[in-house]
This record gives C-alpha cells, structure tokens and sequence, in this order.
C-alpha cells in the first residue's frame, strides 16, 4: 500500500500565542510518500531543498519520529518505507521541521488504517521534539488542519480552528540567515514577570476575538508580545526596519514568525496591498545588507492526501 501527502508551511506563535497560535499558508510544502514495507520499522529518503543538512535517521527526524509515533499509537506491525520531499526549508521560521512531521503523520496514519486527527497531531508533535528537543504542536496543528490553530495542550493533543477572515494575507520575509529552533528557545526565560504574562493573555485574547469578527486591523494590533519577539529580534538582522517598512506600508500587525528568521505581516487585502508590503519588507532587508525572498499566501486549508 502507498500513499502521498503534502503538509504546508506555517507561521507559530503569532505574537502573544507562543507555542499555541499557529497559521497555515497555502505553500511551500513538504510531500512524504509512505509504503508499507515486509522489514519492521521505518526507512526514511530524504530530498529537497537543505535535505543535506536534516539527520537521516529515523529517530532523530522529525518525519521518522512522527512515523514511529503513530505506528505504535495504532498499533500496527510491518514496516514503513518513507520518502520525504523537502519543500521548506530548514531553519526558516516556516515549520519546516514540522510540515516533515505532519506529512509523515498523515501519510502513516492512512496507511495504519485511520486515527483521530487530533492523535496525529499529537504523534507529529512528538516527531517535532527530534529538532526543536520538546514538543510543541503550534506548526504541527496549522500544518495537518489548516487555518488558524490554538493548542490548548498535546498530551492528549486538543486544538481548535477557526478559518479567519477570507481577506487575510500573509506576508512573509525570509532572510538569508539560519536560526536554529533549538538555540532560539534556549535564549528564553524560564519565568516571565506577571505583569507580561497578563498583557500576553489580553492581547492573545483580543486576537481570537479579532479572528472571530473579521476584524484584520484589532488582529495586527494585538500581535504585540513583550516576552519572545524582544529576544528573538536580536536573533535576525535588521528586524526593527523590517518592521517599520512593512506596517509603513498598510500592514495590520508584523511579528516574528515562529522562530526566526523569517517576520510575519499580516494584511488586509481590502485595505492594502500584500505585495507593497512584501516589496517595503525585502528593501528593508536590503538596506542591511540580507538579502530575503518573499511569500505572499492565502490561509492555507492544511495537509493534503494526494495519491494513494
Ligand atoms: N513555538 C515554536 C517556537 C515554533 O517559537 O519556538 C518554532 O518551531
């Protein structure tokens, strides 16, 4: 039996949802083919883009872990044979590791016979733990559901979607710069001041309902967060002018997008132009010397079965 699946990237944390806010874009995208096998275990190719940079084995990747996972959340017996695609690239800030995971997930769970989709996001989480060294399943939900995510916890996986407002573009610059998830989660505090974690609370809130009435300019307003976005920023260069740039040039809100490099613009296509803001975006880069390219995207609907 063999199936194919693609996962999109996605865009963690949003500002003040840290490790539980997550958005889908339509592309790019990772695509694992799955074949069940006579051996035990899981075999795993990889090719793509930076695939020379991912860790082969199947314990120590994403899509393999998230492989394992399912085969024994399901209890199924045999082998699997994986070809994982590469289609987002390592270290971007786009889910890379993530969209591996869910691909895997997906396409394993099919070929296992079926599980709830909230055990896969719950495997693909564990396969994330192989790059980002704990679970979090922010990119794991937007990539396999789509649309806009909220993890209220991953053992067991519980997640709610909401589609935003159809007129929601997401705008974003990916520098040529690499930052590591792992690193990028090291340089953050263990305990936050209460008076941050009530302005986080408040804002994330304030998104949800924003999400809710089709408000895009209360979205961008609340993706402000005085904990993650202050270090991380340190992390990319050039990040305050890309800021400016791109809420000078109608974006709603601007933030990190997961961890870095790559920044987040949110924009509302009925009042501003993605483009404009994407062009403001790759200048600002430019006038630091990084040189980015540029994804404008509709919410994308998440992970797809393709063939089987
Ligand atoms: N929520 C995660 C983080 C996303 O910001 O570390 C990156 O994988």
């Amino acid at each position: 039996m063999r199936v194919a699946v693609t996962a999109p990237a996605t865009s963690a944390n949003l500002g003040p949802g840290f490790d539980a806010f997550g958005i889908c874009l339509e592309r790019p995208f990772d695509t694992v083919v799955a074949k069940t096998t006579e051996g035990e275990g899981v075999t795993l190719e990889i090719s793509g883009v930076g695939s020379e940079s991912i860790p082969s084995d199947p314990r120590r990747n994403t899509a393999g872990r998230a492989a394992l996972a399912v085969m024994r959340m399901s209890g199924f017996r045999g082998g699997v044979a994986i070809c994982l695609k590469k289609g987002v690239r390592p270290g971007s800030g786009l889910g890379s590791s993530a969209a591996s995971a869910a691909a895997s997930a997906v396409a394993v769970a099919r070929l296992a016979g079926g599980l709830p989709v909230e055990k896969i996001v719950e495997a693909a989480a564990e396969g994330e733990s192989a790059s980002a060294g704990e679970e979090h399943a922010d990119n794991v939900a937007a990539s396999i559901m789509g649309g806009f995510t909220i993890v209220r916890s991953v053992h067991p996986a519980s997640v709610i979607r909401i589609w935003p407002p159809r007129f929601l573009r997401l705008v974003l610059a990916l520098p040529d710069l690499y930052v590591s998830t792992f690193e990028a989660r090291k340089i953050l505090p263990r305990r936050v001041p209460l008076a941050s974690m009530v302005g986080n609370v408040a804002k994330a809130s304030t998104m949800v309902a924003a999400m809710m009435k089709g408000d895009l300019a209360l979205l961008g307003s609340a993706m402000e967060d005085s904990v993650v976005e202050p270090l991380r920023a340190k992390l990319i260069k050039g990040y305050g002018d890309v800021k400016r740039a791109a809420l000078a040039s109608g974006a709603s809100g601007v933030t990190v997008s997961g961890s870095g490099p790559a920044v987040l613009a949110v924009v509302d296509a009925k009042r501003a132009s993605p483009s404009k803001v994407a062009a403001a975006m790759a200048s600002a880069f430019g006038e630091n010397g990084v040189g980015c390219e540029t994804i404008i995207s509709k919410v994308g609907r998440g992970a797809a079965i393709k063939a089987r």
